[in-house]
């Protein structure tokens, strides 16, 4: 396949891009410098001057969960604005769109995974954002797909792992709320679903994560499991945020795996595979 993707040089999207081409696909990606989303006649010239793009990732989004309480307009901008730029550009060209969502449209109230059909209900601005790009999409095209994931960390990219690590080797004393339950998810695993997911031409919503739920203490002594560092549970009233979280956004992928006709990995198993990457690349830099 022909695929343009947008956002390229985020977390996703710098794994997707070389994983979609080992995967045969011929990829043509842009990160912000290249492709502002949220400028239309930009987003128009730039998929018009592909010749016959057969798929449009859209990985590009403002992922400031906090800090876009404060900048409401700027989240809207890119998430809602930019996504429907796109959206309405695959849609003149008759070209399907893959968006890349969050668990964050939900609200956590659930006490069973949420399937794909189920009702959303974001709590910060930025879940809303991204489900107003979510909405957009399901707006203007018929062939969609939306992959909602959760608590994404991998290479290129400031995320939890990275956090937790440089605190524990600082010796920061560490507190971790532990009354958020969710799946962590390595962007490898998500970079290799979508490309499984692509060969379907099944579209719709679809919940990608890796196997297995936990909460973010957990999840924070799993990677300082071989440094000894002392982690304290704390609960979200004591670690007030000024985006309210859900508690609760374990997903319900029996659609995803029914589709692409496989098991998905176990977080813990992504988390060390994710950090022998790293001790391996560290090895390599001081040789
Ligand atoms: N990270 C998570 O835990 C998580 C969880 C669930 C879902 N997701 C979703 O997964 C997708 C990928 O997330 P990620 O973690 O890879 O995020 P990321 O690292 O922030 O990547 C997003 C990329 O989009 C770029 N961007 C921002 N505004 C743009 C614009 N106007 N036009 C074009 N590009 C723009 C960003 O550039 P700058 O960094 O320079 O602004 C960044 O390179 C997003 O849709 C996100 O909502 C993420």
């Amino acid at each position: 396949m022909r695929i343009l993707i947008t956002g390229a040089g985020g977390m996703l999207g710098s794994v997707l891009s070389p994983h979609l081409k080992k995967c045969g696909h011929e990829i043509h990606s842009f990160t912000k410098e290249d492709l502002d989303v949220a400028n239309f006649a930009l987003v128009k010239e730039v998929c018009s001057s592909i010749k016959k793009i057969d798929l449009v990732i859209h990985c590009a989004a403002y992922t400031k969960v906090d800090q876009a309480e404060t900048e409401p307009a700027l989240a809207y901008l890119v998430n809602g604005y930019g996504t429907e730029n796109v959206a309405l550009l695959c849609n003149k060209l008759g070209i399907p769109m893959l968006y890349v969502s969050t668990d964050y449209v939900f609200d956590g109230e659930q006490t069973r995974p949420y399937t794909p059909w189920d009702a959303t209900n974001p709590l910060s601005v930025y879940g809303k954002s991204k489900l107003a790009g979510e909405i957009s999409v399901q707006r203007h095209l018929k062939d969609f797909y939306i992959v909602r994931t959760s608590w994404l960390y991998g290479p290129y990219g400031k995320n939890f792992v990275e956090t937790i690590l440089n605190s524990a080797q600082q010796g920061k004393p560490l507190k971790v709320v532990s009354d958020q339950v969710g799946s962590p998810t390595y962007t490898i695993s998500l970079a290799s679903i979508i490309a499984d997911l692509i060969q379907t031409e099944r579209f719709g919503i679809y919940h990608a994560s890796d196997e297995g739920l936990t909460n973010w203490f957990e999840f924070a002594c799993a990677i300082t499991k071989h440094l000894g560092t002392e982690i304290v549970p704390i609960s979200t009233r004591e670690m007030p945020r000024p985006a309210t979280r859900p508690k609760y956004s374990a997903l319900d992928k029996d659609t995803l795996t029914t589709t692409i006709g496989r098991s998905l990995p176990k977080w813990e198993n992504s988390l060390q595979d994710y950090l022998q990457l790293r001790m391996s690349k560290e090895n390599l830099a001081y040789s």
